[in-house]
């Protein structure tokens, strides 16, 4: 059996709050459920929370859940009508002072007074993912004077971004500070910062968390132009979180679309080469929002981030809203499975050449190697405590499955996000260590994921409770 390596991250909303369709989402492949703070309330979330917990539990299933924070998204308030129409041309005017609800074809609230200090005569503010455009012909105390440049229908609430990026909005909002709480509240596993800048915005969100209670592991989003100015500033965030997002919709927006490919490929290389996590998002099924198949190109899309060796593939809408959420989650399954049968996924040069910081590290790695290069192992069982040692594993390309052997209740659903990385519920302090291997090896048999004369390879460290200390590794025949 051939299980599929790249995990999806599926969004809940309205249209996948059902407990039946959480259960048809998990069936077709979710690993993880992504609860968007943008939308709905704490009541939402709770509620998806749980439903998604009992059902995994109820089909021996480990989902992992994110939050993600809504982070400064600069909006524009509301107009008299719900929505007006631009014209290429016109005048068209952001106030600070115009009443929210008031908006018409020629001048709108902004619900982020500082915007007028980040803009400058000529520049390019992109409305609603940059399907309006306006370019700033003069600034005053509270107001944006600019002209459109493309136009088209503009509605309540729409986002505001600069091309180039550069608005100085703080990362974290009096909202993201609520919702980390309620984040921890839930228990959720991963939290997602958005629009972070710096290592430092990332390391503020870390320490939040961490003082609601929860271990959670952080995602930083890549979709700011800073973020990917040059390698420093995209490496800092890597090193600051436990895991990116390429977040396609505002990346695009504020790069321009043109870049936007060859930048989700080196962020997808450099976080795997920094030892974390890499989910690739937005728009990867669009279409199947209102239709039940995937056009060609996304298919490709998909499969390409497949081979760029991405952890997860994330939908958005497709599931929160969509019509066929199920058969965009059965879509994404398929396609990751085929293109994972590419042979340049088994091959790797991760990390060729380098030193290693590590004693756990240094194993973790030459078990990837041994696996690679002698074919009759079938199995890597990684005794973890935080997940860690199947982490930096699955950093290297192989088609061996790791197995996440531990006892803790989050890291068995964290290692839901780990490329190749599947979870076995043990708890090496309750066996005889004596017995150890064979105990280990006994579940994956009982499973029908091993079978006698296959060879193994397990990881563990001297004492049996210790995160950071694995310094041992063995190969075993199964007998
Ligand atoms: C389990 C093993 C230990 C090992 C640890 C590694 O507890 O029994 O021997 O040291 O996992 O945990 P880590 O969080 O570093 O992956
Ligand atoms: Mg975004």
């Amino acid at each position: 059996m051939t299980r599929r390596r790249t995990k999806i991250v599926a969004t809940l909303g309205p249209a996948s709050t059902a407990p039946e369709k959480i259960e048809q989402l998990i069936l077709a492949g979710m690993d993880v459920a992504r609860l968007n703070f943008s939308h709905g309330n704490a009541a939402d979330h709770r509620l998806r929370a749980e439903t998604v917990r009992e059902i995994a539990a109820r089909h021996g299933r480990y989902v992992a859940l994110m939050g993600d924070l809504q982070g400064p998204k600069i909006r524009i308030a509301r107009f008299t009508q719900g929505k007006v129409m631009l014209k290429e041309g016109q005048k068209f005017t952001l106030s600070n002072q115009h009443p929210p609800d008031a908006g018409t074809a020629s001048i709108v609230g902004i619900d982020y007074p500082p915007l007028v200090r980040d803009c400058r005569p000529g520049d390019e503010l992109l409305l609603d993912d940059g399907r309006v455009v306006l370019v700033v012909d003069e600034v005053e105390e509270q107001a944006v004077h600019t002209h459109v440049t493309v136009g088209g229908p503009l509605s309540n609430n729409k986002g505001i971004n600069r091309r180039g990026g550069g608005i100085s909005a703080p990362s974290l909002t009096d909202k993201d500070r609520q919702d980390i709480k309620i984040a921890a509240e839930l228990e959720l596993d991963y939290v997602a910062v958005s629009f972070p800048r710096y290592g430092r915005d990332i390391e503020e969100a870390r320490h939040l968390v961490r003082a609601a209670g929860s271990p959670a592991w952080l995602i930083a989003k890549i979709e700011r132009a800073e973020a990917v100015a040059d390698d420093r500033a995209l490496d800092a965030l890597i090193k600051a979180s436990d895991g990116v997002m390429v977040a396609r919709g505002d990346l695009g927006v504020e790069i321009g679309d043109a870049r936007l490919v060859g930048i989700q490929k080196r962020i997808i290389q450099h976080a795997r080469s920094h030892n974390k996590l890499v989910i690739t998002a937005t728009q990867m099924m669009e279409s199947m929002i209102s239709s039940p198949l995937p056009t060609r190109a996304e298919v490709s899309d998909v499969a390409n981030a497949v081979l760029d060796y991405t952890d997860a593939v994330m939908l958005s809408a497709e599931s929160a809203s969509g019509k066929y959420a199920v058969e965009a989650v059965q879509a994404m399954a398929r396609i990751c499975l085929g293109a994972e049968q590419e042979p340049t996924t088994t091959h790797s040069k991760h990390r060729l050449g380098e030193t290693f910081g590590r004693c756990d590290e240094t194993i973790a790695l030459s078990a990837m190697y041994a696996a690679n290069h002698f074919p009759g192992v079938k199995a890597i069982i990684a005794l973890t405590e935080s997940g860690h040692t199947p982490l930096i594993m699955s950093r290297i390309r192989s088609g061996v499955p790791i197995y996440c052997y531990t006892r803790h209740p989050m890291t068995q659903r964290r290692a839901a996000l780990f490329r190749g990385v599947y979870t076995v519920p043990f708890d090496p302090t309750s066996v005889d260590p004596a017995r150890l291997s064979d105990v280990a090896i006994e579940s994956l048999k009982q499973q029908a994921l091993l079978k006698k004369g296959d060879w193994i390879i397990l990881t563990k460290g001297d004492y049996y409770s210790n995160s950071g200390g694995t310094n041992g590794m063995k190969i075993l025949k199964v007998r």
